[in-house]
């Protein structure tokens, strides 16, 4: 139930079909494509045709996160590029109910991602269209950074939203996860964890995508047995 999602941003961009197939091997469930526009965020990245290019390796989830200003008119390019998730900001479009229809309706599962500073209460009126959401635990635009302690309560909040809206939809997790923050989110009830420089920093991808499961599933056992 714990899935881990090495983020390329912290990859080798020159050998990156190579990056994503050793963290395939190394056990990686999802990889994590951030497209950032240089306006949503002080950063620039890649777009859907350097996804396009990337070789797919069979079972692993190519998983977009956009940090765009408009989303809209590159949801097609992603998925024709071979994207299987598509998450966008809730601080992004206009119309963002419409736009996670779009991406639905490109065969692709829509997430929702919040900033740091953006309260829950913002889903309220799209839970039932997203098949994930993304707590954003550094503002986003670069790997590398703290985890934001608050970001916990958050999870927190979230989770006993969608208990008690009977809503099965993983909680995502990105920025600052690596062994020692891993756990209290996974405690608190995130099950999808970005890790970009805790995974590609280090040299054993295999070793780091086991020690990142480990900590979080010895975190969530407590929580399954609190719930009885
Ligand atoms: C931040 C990105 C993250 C980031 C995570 O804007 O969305 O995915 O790459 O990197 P680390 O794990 O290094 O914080
Ligand atoms: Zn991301």
């Amino acid at each position: 139930m714990i899935q881990i999602a090495p983020s390329i941003l912290s990859a080798d961009f020159g050998r990156i079909s190579e990056e994503i197939a050793a963290v395939h091997e190394a056990g990686a469930d999802w990889v994590h494509l951030d497209v950032m526009d240089g306006h949503f965020v002080p950063n620039l990245t890649f777009g859907p045709p350097l996804v396009a290019r990337m070789e797919k390796p069979k079972g692993l989830v190519f998983d977009a996160h956009l940090m765009v200003t408009d989303p809209d008119p590159l949801i097609e390019g992603f998925a024709q590029a071979g994207c299987h998730r598509l998450t966008v900001h809730a601080e992004a479009p206009i119309h963002l109910h419409r736009t996670l229809s779009v991406v639905r309706s490109h065969g692709m599962q829509a997430g929702v991602s919040l900033n740091p500073a953006t309260p829950v209460s913002a889903l309220d009126w799209v839970l039932e269209e997203v098949e994930l959401v993304l707590l954003m635990s550094v503002n986003p635009g670069f790997g590398g950074q703290r985890y934001i302690p608050q970001v916990t309560g958050k999870i927190r909040e979230l989770a006993d939203i969608l208990a008690e809206r009977g809503l099965a939809i993983p909680i995502q997790v990105d920025g600052g996860i690596n062994t020692e923050t891993i756990g209290e989110a996974a405690g608190a009830g995130a099950t999808v964890f970005v890790a970009g420089t805790a995974v590609f920093g280090e040299p054993d991808y295999r070793a780091a995508i086991s020690a990142l499961r480990e900590r979080a599933e010895a975190a969530v056992k407590p929580r399954r047995k609190d719930l009885g």
